[in-house]
């Protein structure tokens, strides 16, 4: 792998007084991915400019420009023969995880995929991981990239197992020796440097915890019970702020909570959900949102959501000003976009699939159609919903249907992987899917939703046995 990667930054050597276009995909670690290069050629001085997309279809591919080198991030693989078709005579790299369709003959390309070397894409590396080995390559002085790569993995939920696996480790280790990045084993609750301990236990639903999921009164009482102060010096206390003594009575309470509730042949993933490995990111300030890598994720996350990548884009190259400002702002938004579409699931409550396996709720003219899966997957964790079951979202428009479905952890720890489920059940009806073991999506035809539904509840049932 390290000799394509060479391969990548000797192109990018030769091409530095040329124009050079980045081409990269709209989610969390496409924007970390793309932040990864365009650094490393801001540092070289190398001129270039960053675009995002969501998918590399036909029609976007036909809207796209060959420059003297382009540069595709977290994207590319998947969509080798659209790409080629426009690319093929231009210099091209791609740096990609997803499962690469086949590239033989096309002389300019330098494919850095991570299938191609034996690696597990969907878990152990990521966009931004497989960019940061050109990078590194092109200068070992960029090692403290190493910290996006983090972030862009856990934007591609690589860390369900409570840790990271393969290549991830390989790159957090030069995160650490770099200084950039912390390890460390913790509970595993969102928000550890930004929010009070109750509201982060308040949300923690994978698994669910009896009398702490959803109930904030719960969470205080828990608390007092535990005799864990809310407070210290008349501020809230954050998970961050908790001392190893108070952490380790909270977690023995979780678990135990968790086991009496969880179905038997689930227990045992229990404990890895609610202790596993914390990433920090050391230079970040202490209250900050950018702090925690997962919140980090979300920022950038929440700016690709909103078709604002090039504000994450900044963010992640370390803008702490203006841009940084403007992503705040998005935050707010995203925020707001969040209570209305779980507004909207707790008004129109959620249709159960046939055999009873999966869970669905369509918002056609409710909900953005690049927010269904945020909230297919916060509708998880509603009191709704019953959290052993897949959530689909389905937005209809123009005869099409864009459905985004999101699984549990603990679904995915006894072996679901709505990512395969997905894609077949999509084109067992002429549709195409996939994406991530429990954050995955699909488009299919309007008129074939309930055959579309019907199949992936087979393929459910068919995975869980
Ligand atoms: O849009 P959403 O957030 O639900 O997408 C989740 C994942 O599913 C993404 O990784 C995306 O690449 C994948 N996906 C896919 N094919 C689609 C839609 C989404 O592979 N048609
Ligand atoms: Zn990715």
């Amino acid at each position: 792998m390290l000799t394509v990667a060479r391969k990548a930054a000797e192109l990018i050597k030769k091409h530095r007084n040329d124009s050079i276009e980045i081409i990269s995909h709209m989610d969390a670690d496409g924007v970390c991915a793309a932040a990864v290069i365009s650094k490393a050629l801001d540092r070289n001085n190398v001129e270039h400019h960053a675009k995002f997309v969501r998918m590399l279809y036909r029609e976007v591919v036909e809207e796209l420009e060959p420059t003297d080198l382009t540069i595709f991030t977290d994207l590319g693989s998947s969509q080798l023969q659209n790409v080629r078709d426009k690319f093929s005579g231009h210099d091209v790299i791609i740096a990609d995880h997803h499962e690469p369709e086949r590239t033989e003959g096309w002389r300019e390309l330098v494919h850095l995929n991570a299938h191609q070397f034996g690696l597990d894409g969907m878990q152990e590396i990521s966009g931004a991981g497989m960019t940061y080995f050109i990078v590194r390559e092109l200068d070992q002085a960029n090692r403290d990239l190493s910290g996006l790569a983090i972030v862009g993995a856990l934007g591609d939920i690589q860390n369900a197992w409570g840790k990271l696996l393969g290549y991830n480790r390989q790159i957090a280790q030069d995160s650490i020796d770099s200084k950039v990045l912390e390890q460390k084993i913790d509970l595993m609750l969102y928000g550890r440097h930004t929010r009070p301990i109750f509201k982060a236990l308040e949300s923690f639903t994978d698994p669910p915890i009896p009398g702490v999921s959803n109930s904030a009164p719960g969470c205080v009482s828990l608390l007092k019970d535990l005799d864990i102060p809310f407070k210290s010096d008349g501020g809230w206390r954050r998970p961050v702020d908790l001392t190893d003594v108070e952490k380790r009575r909270l977690a023995t309470e979780l678990i135990a909570r968790a086991y009496k509730n969880v179905p038997e042949e689930l227990v045992q993933y229990v404990p890895g959900l609610i202790i596993g490995e914390a990433h920090t990111l050391l230079k970040e300030n202490k209250r900050s949102m950018l702090r925690g890598a997962d919140e980090f994720s979300t920022c950038i996350n929440s700016t690709a959501r909103h078709e604002q990548p090039l504000i994450g884009l900044e963010v992640a190259k370390g803008d702490r000003g203006t841009y940084y400002r403007a992503m705040l702002n998005l935050l707010r938004y995203h925020r707001r976009c969040i209570a209305e579409g779980m507004e909207f699931i707790e008004q129109s409550g959620l249709e159960r699939g046939r055999r009873g396996y999966l869970q669905y709720f369509d918002a056609t003219g409710e909900i953005k159609e690049t927010f269904i899966g945020t909230i297919a997957g916060l509708a998880i964790g509603h009191r709704t919903c019953d959290p052993y079951k897949p959530v689909v979202g389905i937005i209809r428009e123009g005869g099409a249907a864009k459905i985004s479905a999101r699984g549990s952890k603990l679904l995915f720890l006894k072996g679901l992987d709505m990512g395969r489920a997905i894609r077949d059940a999509a084109r067992s009806v002429g549709g195409e899917g996939g994406g991530h073991a429990v954050a995955c999506g699909a488009q299919v035809d309007e008129n074939r939703i309930p055959e579309f539904l019907l199949k992936l509840e087979d393929r459910v049932i068919d995975q869980l046995g």
